[in-house]
């Protein structure tokens, strides 16, 4: 065994275990008869999940939540674009940092005391830190720093962007009958696909920066728009617009290296016919019952 592998009868550790790359994260390690114990404000009632009740902004629960776990997964975010499903002007200037730096730091501390043999932290691929870059972003890869400074034993997987948000975004354009787009890749992938990703990391133990997981196929964000148009019956017109190379990076377009999801945005799209459409949600809400997060809507 790897040392950094959790025996199978040991809880692997879930932050954002109520979010959406989180609940199908869970729903697969629950489906692969895997013990979960979920980090959550609100806990939820499904009876398979042990509940630690904590939050990362004040560490309330942390060492609680830590007790007899070495494998962690760190998939808690606040992100206001996804909590909105869409952006807005102030998002170009500040993002909180309280769950993803703080918090992650705290974190991480707690670990330290708790010996966690695996932290296994979830980022995006192509953060930046450069002048016009998205706040968010910025926050992100200071939280990704965190880790990868940090004396644990520690893994981090980047992700492209989710299809859930990038539908939530599109669908937050639909009052414009023009959609001028930066002509760059947006390597969109389903959540569902990085969860089985992340099982595998948990499996197999291998520590440091792991491989990238983007989309089966690596797409621009007009070719993407254009799909998302033709499967809601839409009319629209999409407008490449041409940017360059870095200005597309510091928005966080580029291509991810390594593995490619299985389910393509085609596919996920005619599973997800009835995504909302606006906001999502600004407080916790205790959790539904688990899925892997394939196929229905969520
Ligand atoms: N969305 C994307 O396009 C994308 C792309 C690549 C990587 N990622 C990364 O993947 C991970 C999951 O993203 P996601 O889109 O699935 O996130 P999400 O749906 O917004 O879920 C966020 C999770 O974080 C939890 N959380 C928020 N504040 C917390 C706090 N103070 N204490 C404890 N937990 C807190 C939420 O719990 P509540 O239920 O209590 O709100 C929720 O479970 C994040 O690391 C994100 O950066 C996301």
């Amino acid at each position: 065994m790897n040392l950094s592998t959790s025996p199978a009868d040991e809880p692997v550790l879930v932050t954002g275990g109520t979010g959406h790359l989180g609940r199908s994260l869970v729903g697969q390690l629950l489906e692969r008869g895997r013990r979960v114990r979920v980090l959550a404000r609100l806990p939820g009632t499904d009876s398979r999940v042990e509940w630690a009740r904590g939050d990362l902004s004040t560490g309330a629960g942390l060492r609680e939540a830590l007790a007899g776990v070495s494998t962690i997964v760190n998939a808690a975010t606040f992100s206001p674009i996804a909590q909105r499903g869409g952006i807005g002007l102030a998002d170009f200037f500040t993002s909180p940092s309280a769950v993803d730096v703080d918090g992650t730091r705290r974190l991480l501390e707690e670990c330290r005391l708790a010996k966690v043999r695996h932290f296994l932290h979830v980022s995006i691929v192509g953060l930046s830190d450069e002048a016009g870059a998205l706040p968010y972003n910025k926050v992100k890869l200071r939280g990704e720093m965190l880790v990868r400074q940090s004396d644990l034993p520690w893994s981090v997987v980047r992700a492209g962007p989710f299809y859930y948000l990038l539908a939530r975004l599109l669908a937050s354009i639909r009052w414009m009958p023009w959609w001028p787009l930066p002509d760059a890749v947006m390597d969109a992938v389903d959540a569902a696909d990085v969860a089985s990703y992340l099982i595998e990391c948990i499996d197999d133990g291998r520590l440091g920066l792991r491989e990238e997981i983007g989309g089966p196929t690596p797409m621009t964000l007009p070719e993407l728009a254009r799909q998302y148009l033709a499967s809601r019956h839409l009319r629209r017109r999409v407008v490449p617009v041409r940017v360059t190379s870095r200005t597309a990076a510091r928005a966080g377009l580029v291509e991810a290296h390594g593995r490619r999801g299985a389910t393509s945005w085609r596919e996920w799209l005619a599973a997800h016919a009835d995504e909302p459409k606006g906001a999502v949600r600004h407080t916790p809400r205790p959790a539904a019952a688990f899925t892997t997060g394939r196929g229905g809507a969520k």
